[in-house]
């Protein structure tokens, strides 16, 4: 397995000066690098980049997207509030999401969010009722159902004809009409998010038709869209060399600015292209053991740390820190304490003979895995580093299991 430089580093300043383990570990350096590139994109072709916050919601990757100059597209109340309280302007904030609340809804209206997202005649209604109400206009955009296969995990294509997102092609019409009637709901944006972990970046170019055809047939019964939302999705390379598809979505742009010629302004929704190839988990050897033929490597992470393979079948490359001496290459199950048998990071995983307190590190988790993680079997969340320039810098705390118990606690004197 060739290693990228980043994952080398986050090892040599473990190595150097360990922390407690289970962590997440991002390197600064990919942080910076996978930013870049978005940010170069938003120059060079006039993109403009909504990072998808629910990929990782960590405060200081969220300021360093800030500081290159992007945006976010938040999923709730508590994503909303994050990237407020990180200093996102509302008025560049994007809201998306099936099923947003009334008071989320409102508070979206209130603040005059950059768009809100609408995914179904549904939710419209309760819009329009909500803006009446207050008397405040709002920026909308429809995320539409193009019914384009993301050829994912099905658990991540979400533009199938029978996905629970977007809006059915058949309901637009009802849509528009309702539209026409509410002066409040301003048509800004069409949008289609297909799915996540994407390769064939082709799909992109057809999402891009999809939605330009349908603004231009709206724009006809009077209506101004101005913008177009390509949603996100771009893959990596789960195997620890850093790859992704963001070198060829220079390509991707040329190739749809060429076909846009300047009619709508592009946007796009990337989270994973962003964090995942950023982060390892690092994780000890509690206790090893072969029960029938299988050998075990029983670690302080588990399923709540990163649920990606019990949830998706995920394979996350896993590899042995500061090997020492080479001893026997084994097959093992990497699993957590959790009481499930799918508390598992990695199936048939080879690597050198294990014994406890040996590190492993479990790579590529920097998507999806702090962001999704939970509390089950009353597990605390886990600490977060940022390895820069050799040190290993806390950006965010282990859960404090008094505090947290404590703050549930609810005095009932029954
Ligand atoms: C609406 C929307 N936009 C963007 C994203 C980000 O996708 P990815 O992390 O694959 O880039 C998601 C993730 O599922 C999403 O639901």
């Amino acid at each position: 397995m060739s290693l990228s430089p980043s994952y080398q580093s986050i090892f040599s300043s473990f190595i150097k000066s360990p922390v407690s383990t289970p962590a997440y570990i991002y390197s600064n350096q990919k942080l910076i690098q996978n930013i870049s590139l978005f940010s170069e994109l938003t120059k060079k072709h006039l993109i403009q980049v909504h990072y998808a916050m629910k990929a990782n919601n960590n405060a200081q990757i969220l300021r360093m997207v800030k500081d290159a100059g992007l945006s976010v597209d938040v999923n709730s109340l508590g994503e909303l509030t994050q990237a407020m309280k990180i200093g996102f302007l509302p008025s560049n904030l994007i809201f998306a999401g099936v099923g947003k609340t009334d008071s989320e809804l409102e508070l979206a209206v209130k603040l005059g969010l950059k768009t809100i997202k609408v995914e179904s005649v549904d939710e419209l209604l309760v819009l329009s009722e909500i803006t009446n109400h207050l008397g405040i206009s709002a920026n909308i955009g429809l995320r539409l159902n193009p019914e384009i296969d993301a050829k994912t995990h099905p658990y991540i294509a979400t533009g199938l004809a029978t996905s629970k997102f977007g809006i059915d092609k058949r309901d637009i019409d009802q849509i528009i009409s309702i539209l026409s009637n509410f002066p409040l709901l301003r048509l800004t944006t069409l949008d289609a998010h297909i799915g996540s972990q994407i390769t064939d970046l082709n799909l992109f170019v057809d999402v891009f038709t999809f939605l330009s055809n349908q603004a231009n047939f709206i724009n006809k019964k009077g209506f101004s869209i101005t913008d177009l939302d390509l949603g996100g999705g771009f893959a990596i390379e789960y195997d620890g060399s850093g790859q992704s598809t963001l070198p060829e979505l220079d390509t991707l742009f040329s190739k749809i600015a060429l076909l846009n010629n300047g009619a709508f302004k592009i946007s796009i929704e990337p989270g994973r292209a962003v964090v995942a190839n950023t982060c390892a988990i690092l994780t000890r050897v509690l206790y090893t053991k072969t029960n029938g033929d299988k050998n075990f490597a029983i670690v302080d992470a588990a399923m709540t740390d990163n649920i990606r393979p019990s949830l998706y079948g995920s394979v996350h490359p896993i590899v042995k820190i500061g090997q020492g001496s080479v001893s026997e290459t084994l097959v093992y199950d990497v699993v957590g304490p959790v009481c499930e048998s799918g508390d598992f990071l990695g199936e048939d995983v080879s690597l050198s003979q294990c014994k406890r307190g040996d590190f492993l590190a479990i790579l590529d988790s920097g998507a999806y895995t702090s962001a999704m993680a939970s509390n089950y079997n009353m597990r605390p969340l886990l600490p977060e580093y940022l390895e820069k320039d050799g040190c290993l810098i806390e950006i965010r705390r282990r859960q404090n299991v008094n505090e947290w118990l404590e703050n549930l606690e609810i005095p009932y004197e029954g």
